[in-house]
């Protein structure tokens, strides 16, 4: 496959995934959550999809085509290692869904970046939040949705956290 073929698939991937996520949030209160706003084509589509909810975007750079920037207080600039475990009170809530778009293409660059990322998202996310992420983060509970038709998998992730269960009384 060229790389063209490539890209064009994995952006149809990431507007397929996104638009299902978006199904599965609805009925889950809080904000969206953009990890990784580049050119700002994953943001704008989940802003479109979310005109009633803040979508805040972390990046280290804001960098993106004119019109496509967050409102100031949905941006959060610097090294998201450092932002986003502390990131709650900026949230103002807990995170329904949170896009993960940091991938390099690496996978030794990923599993090096999902070792802190994993526990920042758990830290600013719903117990149940979805999560939708290029390659895989381990998260101390979270369960796999099913992945819509026309998503190869293993090249995108869509998973849901899941709430600790309750101590049992006895
Ligand atoms: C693949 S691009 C995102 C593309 C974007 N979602 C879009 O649709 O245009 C990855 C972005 O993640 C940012 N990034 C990667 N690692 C980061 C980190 N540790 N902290 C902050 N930003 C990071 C890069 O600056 C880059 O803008």
């Amino acid at each position: 496959m060229s790389r063209l073929d490539s890209f064009l698939r994995r952006l149809a991937a990431q507007r397929t995934l996104i638009e299902a996520a978006a199904a599965h949030v609805a009925s889950l209160e809080g904000p969206i959550v953009e990890l990784g706003i580049g050119n700002g084509r994953t943001f704008d589509h989940l802003a479109a999809l979310f005109p009633d909810r803040k979508v805040f975007a972390f990046d280290e750079y804001f960098h993106s085509a004119v019109g496509v920037l967050p409102a100031a207080e949905c941006m959060v600039s610097g090294d998201i290692r450092d932002t986003l475990p502390f990131a709650l009170p900026r949230l103002g809530a807990r995170a329904a869904l949170v896009h993960n778009d940091l991938g390099a293409g690496d996978p030794s660059q990923h599993a090096a970046i999902a070792a802190w990322l994993a526990p920042a998202i758990e830290a600013v996310a719903r117990p149940d939040a979805v999560v939708i992420t290029s390659f895989l983060l381990p998260f101390k509970r979270s369960v796999s949705l099913p992945l819509p038709a026309g998503v190869k998998p293993g090249r995108y992730h869509l998973v849901q956290l899941v709430p600790p269960q309750d101590v049992p009384s006895v």
